[in-house]
């Protein structure tokens, strides 16, 4: 690992549409911080290998594909060899199967050092299942950010009617309880609440509050690192 323990790292992690995307994304832009969403590695992984119609046994060309994408992150926008493929990945296929491919070690090993790389000053805010976890262990401020499966299927429902994308909610629902499970037993960086994470449950909380929740935690922790 890089020695750049000095920058600071707040490490989102938690299940499927928690909103941790848009709570790191918030805090990140009030911080001044870099962002790194790492559930679209997976993501794009998974696009690629349906784009090349790559077998999901494969194990050797989807490794390959991990260690050689070409992405770029802009503003607001993804692209994969050199086209824009925001919407692409967040589709429920491309979903299921980057966590279906995420359960495979050689895949998330091949990701590692590209996550870590974005570990730049002034700061990183991080989200997905092993930030905390396996990425960046001496993250200063480590969350597990959750909320209750069927609130987590009614904000996914919204977020893809207002796309103008097609949703069923009790589809929506039975796959988030699916992908949770896949999530929670892989035996590779399964997602949990490590012991040194603090809960964050929005099922009952504006962005606003969690926004103001996880800043609060990072400026409290700041105040009692000695000058
Ligand atoms: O956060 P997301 O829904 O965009 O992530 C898509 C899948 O990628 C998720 O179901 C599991 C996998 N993933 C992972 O295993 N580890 C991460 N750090 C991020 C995502």
């Amino acid at each position: 690992m890089k020695n750049d323990s000095n920058i600071p790292v707040i490490a989102i992690d938690g299940p499927s549409a928690s909103g941790k995307g848009t709570i790191a994304q918030l805090v990140a832009q009030k911080l001044g911080f870099h962002y790194l969403d790492s559930g679209a590695l997976y993501r794009l992984v998974a696009l690629k290998a349906m784009q090349s119609h790559v077998d999901i046994d494969d194990i050797a060309t989807l490794v390959d594909i991990a260690r050689n994408l070409n992405v770029t992150f802009g503003n607001d926008d993804i692209a994969l060899d050199g086209y824009i493929v925001t919407n692409d990945i967040r589709t429920e296929k491309c979903g299921i199967l980057a966590s279906q491919l995420a359960t495979y070690p050689q895949i998330r090993t091949a990701l590692t050092d590209r996550q870590r790389d974005f570990r730049q000053l002034p700061g990183l805010v991080t989200d997905g299942r092993d930030m905390g976890s396996v990425i960046f262990p001496d993250a200063i401020l480590k969350i597990f950010l959750t909320a209750s499966a069927e609130i987590r299927a009614q904000r996914r429902y919204k977020q893809l009617i207002e796309k103008g994308m097609d949703a069923n909610i009790c589809d929506l629902l039975q796959d988030i309880q699916q992908r949770d499970e896949r999530d929670r037993n892989r035996s590779t960086a399964p997602l949990m609440q490590g012991t040194d994470a603090r809960l964050l449950d929005t099922t009952s909380l504006t962005i606003a509050q969690a926004q103001e929740k996880v800043l609060c935690w990072y400026n409290e922790i700041c105040a009692k690192i000695p000058v």
